[in-house]
């Protein structure tokens, strides 16, 4: 079976899941989507597919198994109601939206439909991340460092916090999913930001320039997971897991991509990771769609967790107090 799929937003990572997709023999991309009008025609003549400039009319349009959203955070809530109401499963970009009270009720219609959702925390699909992992059940972490440190993107949404979220929600949460997937839920935290001088904390404030977030696990491991946007180029992104006689990373930069450093009694091994995981996380969800499958490693009710708490960080530095996550991942 040849799967009819569209892709809503044309911009930056939808380039990378349409080539993806192009690399698969059982996919036709028969529509694309933005208000760009004339970036959704170009992307859409070099597919052979139908451009629209409103995805809600794609959606209302064509006859699709699946669909991928790759608009911006502040772009969602609309599309994927749609996208619930005729069961069609869909992949989304994280993160899930710029607020958490969209991704929640999204969260909760998805449960409630029994649908299929996948999103984008393509780190997960790392064969360096499964080893890591298999190396954290056997050897729990006491201690985990977060880092992305990194430039402002250009694009025009990125910069104003009520668009994007900000770095933690649209950058950092990357971490965040990391480190739940790799020491568990965390209970609480407390963060900080320091902002733009002279601006208010209001809705058209700037992103902050760096932020930091310290991290209380279940499991009583310590984090600390800090964020800087002021870099010319992305300088290095990644975690530190500390545990009794080892120390792991796991990190790319502008210079390598995803590396892991273990180093212990023994020595320090390195190993690169030459897989691309949107391509996997793309196959991923395509194989689970076409019933030839069950691999996908965030669906949107895990993702909703990992959301959650990026957004208790950015809570917790705004409102400058400490932030408890709850079972469910909704902070109080
Ligand atoms: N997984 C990753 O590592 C990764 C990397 C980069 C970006 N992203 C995520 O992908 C998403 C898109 O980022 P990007 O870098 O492609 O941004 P982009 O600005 O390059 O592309 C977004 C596109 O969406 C379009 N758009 C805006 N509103 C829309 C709407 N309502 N309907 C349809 N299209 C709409 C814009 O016109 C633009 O063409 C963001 O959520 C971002 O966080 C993920």
């Amino acid at each position: 079976m040849t799967a009819r799929v569209a892709c809503i937003g044309t911009g930056f990572m939808a380039g990378k899941h349409l080539a993806a997709l192009a690399s698969f023999d059982d996919v036709d991309v028969v529509a694309v989507a933005d208000p760009v009008v004339d970036r959704a025609r170009a992307v859409a003549d070099d597919l052979g597919a139908r451009a629209y400039e409103d995805g809600l009319e794609l959606l209302a349009t064509e006859e699709l198994d699946a669909v991928w959203m790759c608009v911006p955070p502040f772009a969602h809530g609309a599309l994927e109601r749609a996208a619930i109401a005729r069961d069609l499963p869909f992949f989304v970009e994280k993160p899930l939206a710029h607020d958490l009270e969209t991704a929640t009720t999204i969260a909760e219609e998805l449960s409630d439909r029994g649908l299929l959702a996948a999103v984008g925390y393509h780190w997960r699909y790392l064969d360096v991340v499964e080893r890591v992992a298999e190396h954290c059940r056997e050897l729990p972490p006491h201690l985990v460092t977060g880092y992305w440190l990194d430039s402002t993107p250009p694009v025009a949404w990125w910069s104003q916090r009520s668009s994007s979220g900000g770095q933690v929600i649209e950058q950092t949460t990357h971490l965040f999913d990391l480190a739940r997937l790799l020491v568990g839920e965390v209970e609480r935290v407390w963060a900080d930001e320091l902002v733009v001088a002279g601006t208010d904390p209001g809705p058209d404030a700037p992103v902050p320039l760096v932020a930091t977030a310290q991290l209380r696990f279940r499991s009583g491991c310590l984090g600390a997971v800090s964020s800087a946007r002021t870099l010319p180029a992305r300088h290095r992104v990644g975690l530190h897991l500390v545990g009794d006689g080892y120390a792991v990373e796991l990190a790319e930069s502008a210079i390598v991509d995803h590396e892991l450093r273990i180093t212990d009694g023994s020595g320090t091994t390195v190993e690169r990771s030459d897989q691309d995981p949107v391509a996997a996380e793309d196959r991923a969800f395509l194989d689970a769609v076409l019933g030839r499958g069950d691999d996908v490693r965030a669906p949107y009710a895990e993702a909703i967790r990992s959301h959650a708490l990026a957004w208790a960080a950015d809570v917790s530095a705004r409102e400058g107090r400490p932030v408890d996550v709850t079972p469910v991942g909704v902070h109080a």
